[in-house]
């Protein structure tokens, strides 16, 4: 048994003359193994991938599969929404430790006495969150169905809509309800600078601002385009603008650029000088701990029934209501 519980990978050395992409192929093959990846992933690993999506779209695939082995490149919620809704399967994640800073801001002891105080809601939670808070939600939504499952509820239904308070408010405007919203965010979509962006619309004034909507009500005020990270994508490809300022993690700007050549990307500057809007969460992920994470088959993303049954409820709600 590979060691990797300290790390939250398989710390094995990689023979560095490997040809990752053709092992990972043959280990794919041998042990009918499948690669789900997040846009934000890396670019060699969204190569290797059987397919990538935004999280609808993955949870969706997670759940058909017939390969007996996931391998989960992503966050750590998504690969529990995966062995969520296919238990039987293997779900393999390359790095354990590959959180999500808007899933920890949402503690479940804290989210349980939030609900007290706000008794008769019903509680919509955000896909980006723990097993624990699914099992205190009623329904569960993504950033591609979150405004149709609010719409599906009467005018005078109360709701709790955790965890990001920036999505819950973009949703609130566009459907014109006034939810209750837990104060969480993504460190990563509120990075971007206001007047930076302002700056570059002037300086490329064809260029279309695309946003996420967990970014800040600010930027989603000036975006011309606001949806999910496929949404994003499938924009730029009919769109016919030929710049976009993408307002979200970098990574999804490999898509774009390989569906559309022809067309410029400019990630949207975020307010100082790092590199902040890629998710370090999401970039804990390589190709080699993709590749010994398949070899080992370490580590395995693991769940009690428990939890599993009462975190499943609310997504087959979603699945149900987003058909
Ligand atoms: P999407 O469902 O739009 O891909 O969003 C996932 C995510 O983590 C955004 O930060
Ligand atoms: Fe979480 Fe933000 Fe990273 Fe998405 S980009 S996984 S919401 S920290």
């Amino acid at each position: 048994m590979i060691d990797f519980e300290g790390k939250g990978f398989v710390d094995v050395d990689v023979d560095p003359s490997l040809d990752l992409f053709a092992e990972i192929e043959k280990l794919k093959k041998e042990k009918n193994a499948v690669i789900l990846a997040h846009y934000y992933q890396e670019p060699d690993i969204q190569d290797i991938a059987d397919y990538i999506g935004d999280s609808l779209g993955l949870a969706r695939s997670a759940a058909k599969t017939d390969a007996d082995i996931i391998v989960f490149a992503g966050v750590h919620f998504m690969a529990e929404t995966a062995k969520i809704l296919n238990p039987g399967k293997k779900v393999l994640i390359p790095d354990l430790k590959a959180g999500c800073s808007l899933s920890d801001s949402c503690p479940p002891e804290l989210f349980r006495r939030f609900k007290d105080k706000h008794p008769n809601h019903i509680v919509i939670s955000y896909i980006n969150c723990s097993a624990e808070i699914k099992a205190l939600s009623d329904i569960i939504c993504t950033s591609s169905n979150a405004k149709d499952i609010v719409d599906s509820l009467p005018k005078e239904q109360k709701i709790i809509f955790a965890p990001d308070k920036n999505l819950g408010a973009y949703i609130n405007k566009v459907t014109g309800r006034d939810m209750v919203l837990w104060n969480g965010a993504c460190m990563v979509h509120e990075i971007f600078s206001l007047e930076k962006i302002t700056r570059l619309k002037e300086r490329h004034k064809n260029a279309k601002l695309i946003a996420h909507p967990e970014c800040e009500e600010p930027i989603l005020r000036i975006a011309d385009f606001v949806g999910s990270t496929t949404a994003l994508l499938q924009y730029t490809q009919k769109d016919s603008a030929s710049e976009f300022i993408v307002a979200t993690e970098s990574g999804i700007l490999h898509k774009m650029i390989e569906a559309s050549p022809g067309k410029t990307f400019i990630a949207a500057p975020p307010d100082n000088a790092c590199a902040c809007n890629d998710c370090p969460h999401m970039k804990r992920n390589t190709l080699e701990k993709v590749y010994n994470c398949l070899l080992y088959e370490q580590p395995e993303l693991l769940m009690a029934e428990e939890l599993r049954l009462a975190a499943r409820k609310p997504i087959d709600r979603m699945l149900e209501l987003s058909n």
